[in-house]
């Protein structure tokens, strides 16, 4: 079976080192790997303006921020479909089917949704087409018979739904869809990197994010002002390593070699977390050397961003590419679902 990628973002803000850790750096690993045969990376446009209807301009204008951060990170037009969600129509379509075979009681049981629903206070009044968002995901994975769907844990439940409207489906109208597995960053710290004000997500309404476009004074700035551990008020008093979040963004970026590099009296983050837990370590020194690790890392996205924004006619002309060229995959999906669920009527000739 060929082995296909497809992941997205919703375009309403420019993409943080939330994003990146959280699976922007392992899609790039997995578009590099050489082992998918496919690569598609859409943004989410439709399903930004399900939450977002009455500010499209606000939709607009990150789909250029979203396809700059994609390419900063180093996704490769060569190797990936990038490609914007509307344009390939498709996939509304294919929603309008799916709808069918999910119940309005497992859509309002997905955690995800749940959290959503109240965090932007739609408790009363939840829009239908923010209701049926995941159904539409389902949709956006599947028309591309993708397998595998890198992406942040809080996509789990989506993925779980998807899952379930594939079997369903095939169940239904015969062996269609393909079920996709999602893959997930490799250590905890990646999975759910908090704010820098120690918040449990990064999230641009909270203003807690640094972000991929940020420039090396506000990185630094923002690590300077990180929330830590507020018992470890001096120096030598015992401090914790659990939760704080200086120490979660060292376990997500820091890689062994930069302590040589940057902090040569310490081997490794264990024998620095041994430290700061003993007491006698102190929160500047540890968030220096964060701010070191981020910088090398950032340096080379923010230089590549800056490369794309000056040729932002290539940008657009890659999004275009993209999406005719998903439309063509996409085209094909909805004809065999067409064909299963008996509405390709001028196609057979049984009826008349
Ligand atoms: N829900 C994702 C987000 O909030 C965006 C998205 C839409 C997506 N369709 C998808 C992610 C399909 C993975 C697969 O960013």
């Amino acid at each position: 079976m060929k082995q296909i990628i497809l992941t997205g973002d919703r375009p309403t803000g420019r993409l943080h080192v939330g994003h990146y850790v959280g699976s922007l750096r392992e899609r790039v690993e997995l578009q590099n790997s050489g082992k998918y045969d496919e690569v598609y990376i859409m943004i989410a446009d439709a399903q930004a303006l399900t939450d977002n209807a009455d500010n499209p301009e606000k939709v607009r204008q990150n789909i250029k921020e979203v396809a700059l951060d994609y390419l900063a990170v180093g996704i490769d037009p060569k190797k990936s479909h990038i490609f914007i969600q509307s344009m390939v129509p498709e996939l509304t379509e294919l929603t309008f089917y799916y709808m069918n075979l999910v119940t309005v009681s497992r859509v309002q049981r997905n955690p995800t949704v749940k959290a959503e629903i109240q965090q932007r206070g739609f408790e009363t009044s939840i829009p239908v087409g923010f209701f049926c968002y995941p159904i539409s995901q389902a949709a956006d994975i599947t028309a591309f018979k993708a397998t595998v769907v890198p992406a942040g844990e809080d996509q789990e439940p989506m993925l779980e739904q998807c899952r379930e409207i594939v079997r369903k489906f095939n169940e239904t109208y015969g062996e269609t869809l393909v079920e996709p597995k999602i893959v997930l960053p490799k250590n905890a710290a990646s999975k759910r990197l908090p704010g820098i004000d120690g918040k449990a997500k990064m999230s641009k309404s909270l203003g807690n994010c640094i972000y991929l476009s940020d420039e090396p004074d506000v990185i630094k700035q923002k690590v300077m002002s990180m929330y830590t551990d507020p018992t470890h008020i001096k120096v030598s008093d015992p401090g914790h390593v659990e939760g704080n979040p200086v120490f979660i963004y060292l376990d997500a970026f820091c890689k062994p070699e930069q302590f040589e590099k940057y902090l040569p009296e310490y081997k490794n983050l264990d024998e620095l977390k041994d430290h700061y837990t003993r007491g006698g370590l102190g929160d500047m020194k540890v968030k220096r050397f964060l701010n070191n690790v981020l910088q090398e890392e950032l340096e080379p996205i923010r230089a590549r961003r800056k490369e794309w924004e000056g040729k932002l006619p290539e940008v657009f002309e890659i999004l275009k590419e993209g999406s005719a060229y998903a439309e063509h995959t996409a085209a094909q999906t909805l004809a065999d679902v067409r064909h299963s669920m008996k509405i390709d009527y001028f196609d057979q000739t049984d009826l008349y």
